[in-house]
């Protein structure tokens, strides 16, 4: 059998990579790579660090407005996918990559295979929600992380095909802490000590996009002692068109993105977490971390983020956590 895995993101990635390595034990896989990230720090170093081979067809579609990307995308991986003749391809997550290859391949009549399968926030002004729904509405196989992602498909009517697997994340984490610790040397690096900072990361449209979100993020981060912020480009970009940047950093130890050994490291001896970041806030549940999650439909609304709420919040998770 013949497996196209089609990838772009980040965090499209990180989830590659474990199943990746399980499928070529048995099957066939070409990675196409769409090019929805191409930095270095977001794209080649995890391909470096966790091993995932080189893509076979990379369609540099780079960024765009939305239906810009995904329409390119769409139209880039259909050539691939007629010439290439998968039996199934493979799409990882909620990103426009993920929703433009299970298109692609859903309108050649090939089955698509969906990792990650029914995530809701059931918000849909955001992009992610549309690209999961949609691709699960086209996907033959779901693979489900949780039981309320299997209940969410059942409420849509998809009951065919639906696997509930665990989360590949995780198996991504348990393969690569070990090495992390090992290899990383970022706490020295950036002179943090265990529990002794916050880690801090965001890139989610509704927060970068608008003025009066981002800058009451700044407020919050500006607020907080020892915090590190590994700055997503999107994030960068705006902090600088608001004119924040300069604030922020006087702060805030504003860092390029990390790796993903950096990163799993940085999470796990953080004091706490804040993230709109769908990956992290698991990661960090992993860890048993305590993790403010910066999101509407997260735990709280993110303008009452501040310095006492910080500490409550650290007081009523400490029960929670129990021994690390
Ligand atoms: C995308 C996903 C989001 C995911 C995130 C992971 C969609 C709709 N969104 O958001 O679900 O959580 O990836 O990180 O697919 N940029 C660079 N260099 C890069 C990549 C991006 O400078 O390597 C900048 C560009 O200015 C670009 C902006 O970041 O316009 C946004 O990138 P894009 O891929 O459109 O969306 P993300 O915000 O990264
Ligand atoms: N991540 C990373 N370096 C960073 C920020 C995040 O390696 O600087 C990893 C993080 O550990 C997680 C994944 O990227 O595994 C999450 O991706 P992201 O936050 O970009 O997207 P989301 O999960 O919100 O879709």
């Amino acid at each position: 059998m013949k497996i196209a895995s089609v990838v772009g993101a980040r965090p499209n990635f990180i989830k590659l990579a474990p199943v990746s390595k399980e499928f070529r034990k048995e099957f066939d896989e070409i990675i196409i790579h769409t090019g929805q990230h191409y930095d270095y720090e977001m794209d080649k170093v995890f391909f470096d660090e966790l091993g995932i081979p080189e893509p076979d067809y990379h369609l540099g579609v780079g960024s765009g407005s939305h239906g810009y990307q995904t329409g390119e995308m769409l139209k880039r991986t259909e050539k691939v996918l007629i010439k290439e003749k998968p039996d199934m391809v493979l799409v990882f997550g909620d990103t426009n990559s993920t929703l433009a290859g299970a298109l692609a391949a859903v309108k050649l009549h090939i089955k698509v295979a969906h990792v990650e399968a029914g995530l809701r926030s059931f918000d849909k002004k955001m992009p992610e929600e549309i690209n999961s729904v949609l691709t699960d509405h086209c996907s033959d196989l779901l693979f489900c992380p949780t039981e309320t992602a299997v209940k969410n498909l059942k409420n849509e009517g998809i009951t065919k095909g639906v696997y509930l697997t665990g989360d590949v994340m995780v198996d991504a984490l348990q393969e690569n802490i070990k090495i992390a610790e090992k290899k990383s040397r970022i706490l020295d690096e950036l002179d943090l000590k265990p529990e002794e900072y916050y880690l801090a990361t965001a890139h989610r449209a509704e927060n970068t996009d608008d003025f009066s979100r981002l800058k009451s993020i700044v407020d919050a981060f500006c607020e907080i002692e020892n915090i590190v912020f590994p700055c997503h480009p999107r994030t960068e970009k705006m902090f600088k068109k608001f004119n924040l940047w300069d604030r922020l950093q006087k702060r805030v130890k504003v860092i390029k993105p990390v790796g993903y050994f950096d990163m799993l490291v940085l999470e796990k001896n953080a004091r706490k977490i804040l993230t709109d970041s769908g990956g992290v806030q698991k990661e960090a549940y992993i860890f048993k971390v305590p993790c403010i999650t910066l999101r509407e439909n997260g735990q709280l609304n993110f303008m009452v983020l501040q310095k006492r709420f910080l500490k409550e919040t650290e007081e009523s998770f400490w029960e929670w956590k129990g021994e690390r």
